[in-house]
């Protein structure tokens, strides 16, 4: 099939090289010259896992290639995602500024006569945004929506570096055209995959995308607090949590306890259906718990730092942290949990030094402060430190050894915020070693 793209960014490009490696024909439409010229020279303006190596093959092949050219992209395709962001507003609820851009310079490139093209939001946005704000702004291109056009949604589930593989592999497909033949003109572009397809109107696809990334949140929030009650009962939340686990339906994914949920969905997408519950009087109290929950669960770290030293005040103390990114393997610090760890921290007078194998870069634009001192070394960071928190579970913290921390530590103390490390390594070894939901051990 003729497939257009419109923006380059994390969903769009991983979505458009996808198709593209299925054998479709994808044209990835950006208002960026930039970006159009670093994807039609194969390198990918992102980083992701396993991305840069199909953009080149697809690229190669001649089934994928980028352009500024809006026109020429709109008319050659039958079907058409809108990949934008959706950016939140102050309130939570989604701001849809690119994605209605988008539909406006689709509708203007709308030929009257032409082949019949489905226009599809796969942009993460406010339950409604298809049928009643994508759909009109197309209608005003004078063509009619259901004979000339058609508008579904279709949700992603990508997750920061395995997306290929949730795209090529997904646990389901839920698509949301708004008539017959939408639904079956989008449902074609996955043919050949193996999951389930689930045909809903547009409104439940954008709901389901939102109550997904929710749940799965509520999940973290609520394996979170079960590791602070195991914490003062003295169990390990990850026994528990296997235990848990066990139970088909519950199972066992996401129920890592930790210092809680960041990056660029989780955080934006509960708010904006909370938000949502409230504007329709419904106000979910489990999405605003689970805000809530997330909000307090960083500060774990520095509660159990303080016990640990057995000190109320943090003042000049000399504190590690290691890992900045929302989670490993990634660069992304977008509401990652190391942000308000840090300043509080710092608001507490403690002299903080912090590293990130990647994530360095954009940290730096995040906090500036006399008493932050970003270091690229591991033993520069953890150099007379008298408390560290380990805030990203990247491989390289994982494997320092108790011995390291003994020897460049001032005082050791290791706060491990996400069960990173197996227990039983500190036992015969003198670093004070606390973890989220450890218990009595
Ligand atoms: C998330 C969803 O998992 C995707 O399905 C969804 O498509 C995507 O958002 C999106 O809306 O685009 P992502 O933000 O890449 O993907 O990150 P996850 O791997 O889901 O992790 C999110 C956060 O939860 C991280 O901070 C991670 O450390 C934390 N987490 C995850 C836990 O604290 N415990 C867990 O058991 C799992």
């Amino acid at each position: 099939m003729k497939i257009a793209i419109i923006g380059t960014g994390y969903v769009g490009l991983v979505t458009g090289t996808c198709f593209a490696k299925k054998g479709h024909d994808v044209i990835c439409v950006d208002v960026i010259q930039e970006k159009v010229d670093m994807i039609n020279q194969a390198i990918p303006p992102i980083y992701e896992e396993g991305l840069e190596e199909l953009l080149k093959q697809t690229v190669k092949e001649g089934r994928l290639k980028a352009t500024l050219d809006f026109k020429e992209a709109i008319q050659k395709s039958e079907i058409i995602f809108i990949c934008v962001g959706t950016p939140s507003f102050s309130n939570g609820l989604l701001d849809d500024k690119y994605v209605r851009s988008a539909a406006t310079s689709i509708a203007q490139a709308f030929q009257e006569g032409q082949e019949y093209k489905v226009v599809v939001v796969k942009s993460t946005c406010n339950p409604g945004t298809t049928t009643d704000i994508v759909k009109p702004i197309l209608e005003k291109s004078k063509l009619t929506s259901g004979k000339d056009f058609g508008v579904g949604m279709n949700p992603e589930f990508l997750r920061e570096g395995v997306a290929l593989k949730d795209f090529l592999a997904p646990d389901r497909i839920v698509i949301g055209g708004n008539d017959e033949r939408s639904q079956q003109l989008i449902a074609k572009t996955y043919e050949g995959f193996e999951a389930p397809i689930l045909q809903v109107d547009p409104t439940t696809a954008e709901i389901i995308k939102l109550a997904s990334n929710s749940f799965l949140a509520m999940k973290i929030s609520f394996i979170n607090e079960i590791a602070n009650i195991a914490e003062k009962i003295g169990s390990d939340v990850s026994s528990i949590a296997q235990g848990v686990g066990m139970d088909e339906r519950i199972s066992n994914k996401f129920l890592r306890a930790g210092l809680g949920y960041g990056g660029s969905c989780f955080p934006k997408d509960v708010s904006a259906l909370y938000q949502k519950s409230k504007e329709l009087n419904v106000p979910s109290k489990l999405l605003e718990a689970t805000i809530e929950a997330n909000k307090i669960q960083p500060l774990r770290a520095i509660k159990l730092l303080k016990e640990t030293l057995e000190e109320e005040s943090l003042k000049d103390k000399r504190i590690a942290i290691l890992g900045f990114a929302f989670k490993p393997d990634t660069d992304d610090v977008r509401d990652a949990v190391s942000v308000p760890i840090i300043e509080k921290l710092l608001a507490e007078g403690a002299i903080v030094y912090a590293t990130d194998p990647v994530a360095m870069k954009n940290f730096k634009k995040e906090i500036e402060n006399e008493n932050l001192h970003l270091l690229s070394s591991i033993e520069d960071v953890l150099i007379s430190a008298e408390g560290c928190i380990l805030v990203t579970e990247w491989k390289e913290y994982k494997d320092i050894s108790p011995a390291k921390f003994l020897e460049l530590m001032k005082n050791p103390i290791l706060i491990d915020g996400r069960r990173a490390y197996e227990h039983d390594r500190f036992i015969e070894s003198d670093v004070k070693y606390k973890a989220i939901g450890l218990g009595n051990k």
